[in-house]
């Protein structure tokens, strides 16, 4: 960011849920936006109050072609961009095995391939600037798992990996990185949900979590403009997190995963170790 001078934001999954609470939040304290999605119309209201202050731009974040365009048109428009949230994407629920091969190949291009479309057209940018911050969208699920949300987590795996690698890329060249890992959250994700087919074999396990979502109180959903401006809050930190998490049950649900991978790696630590050539000091 430049002293004195708004951040200009590129948000993808701008038009609904935690995209849209972030750039609401961000033009309401009177930074720049380019906001993105396929569908712009759900943001005619945001770019009716702030003008030219926010560009609304039609994007599938699933073409390169769409996504360089969509850089280009912000940088003629602001020339800079200062923090890219990479947050568009959407779940798939199903047993690893009831997953179609065009589902899952779906879902990763939007959710992974889509993400790496966003880097590769936002990074020479950023690196040109030697600053900016990275938001990677991320969810609970890029840290813990359960019977129906293989695909999903995949996805959010696969961009809490190559994620870890690029915080130690992007460092030296002035570049913050911060994965968002929202928990259950009040938006569009779930009636958007894709669904996979059923094989009775899952009905003891992927069935109830699915049936048990569906029943759980709107309470148990976190609000979006609650999570906008913690993702607000780790932007502006002098130190952000490498990770942000949002809402209790994310932060509970990730504590009990870490707490039982290090009691599992310590109890099989003298089974690892045992392999080694030269027996550890
Ligand atoms: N809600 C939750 O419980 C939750 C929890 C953890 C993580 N998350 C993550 O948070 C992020 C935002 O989700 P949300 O909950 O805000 O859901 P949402 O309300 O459904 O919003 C999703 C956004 O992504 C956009 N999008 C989807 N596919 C796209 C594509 N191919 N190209 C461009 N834009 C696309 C949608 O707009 P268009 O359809 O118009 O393109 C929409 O703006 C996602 O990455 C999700 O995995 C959500």
């Amino acid at each position: 960011m430049t002293k004195g001078i708004p951040p200009t934001w590129f948000i993808t999954g701008a038009s609904s849920g935690i995209g849209l609470a972030l750039a609401r939040a961000a033009a309401a304290r009177g930074d720049d936006i380019v906001a993105v999605a396929r569908d712009v119309a759900p943001l005619s209201t945001l770019v009716d109050e702030h003008g030219p202050r926010v560009l609304a731009l039609p994007v599938d974040v699933r073409s390169a072609a769409e996504v360089h365009g969509a850089v280009s048109r912000a940088v003629e428009a602001f020339g800079r961009i200062d923090v890219v949230a990479n947050n568009a994407g959407y779940g798939l629920f199903g047993a690893v095995e009831e997953s179609t091969d065009d589902q899952a190949r779906a879902v990763f291009d939007t959710n992974v391939f889509g993400v790496l479309n966003v880097l590769r057209a936002t990074l020479p940018v950023l690196r040109a600037q030697r600053s900016g911050h990275v938001l990677q969208g991320s969810s609970y699920y890029g840290r813990v798992a359960h019977p129906g949300v293989g695909l999903l987590s995949a996805t959010k795996y696969a961009v809490e990996g190559l994620t870890d690698a690029l915080v130690g890329e992007l460092q030296p060249l002035g570049i913050k990185v911060t994965l968002v890992e929202p928990g259950p959250t009040a938006t569009a994700f779930v009636s958007r949900l894709d669904v996979a087919g059923t094989i009775d074999d899952y009905d003891g396990t992927v069935r109830v979590v699915q049936k048990a979502s569906a029943e759980l109180p709107p309470e148990a959903f976190d609000d979006p403009d609650r999570v906008a401006a913690a993702i607000l809050t780790a932007v502006d930190a002098d130190r952000p997190p490498l990770r942000l998490v949002t809402g209790s049950f994310a932060v509970r649900s990730i504590r009990a995963a870490l707490r039982g991978q290090l009691e599992e790696l310590d109890a099989w630590a003298p089974t690892a170790e045992a392999v080694d050539r030269v027996p550890a000091a």
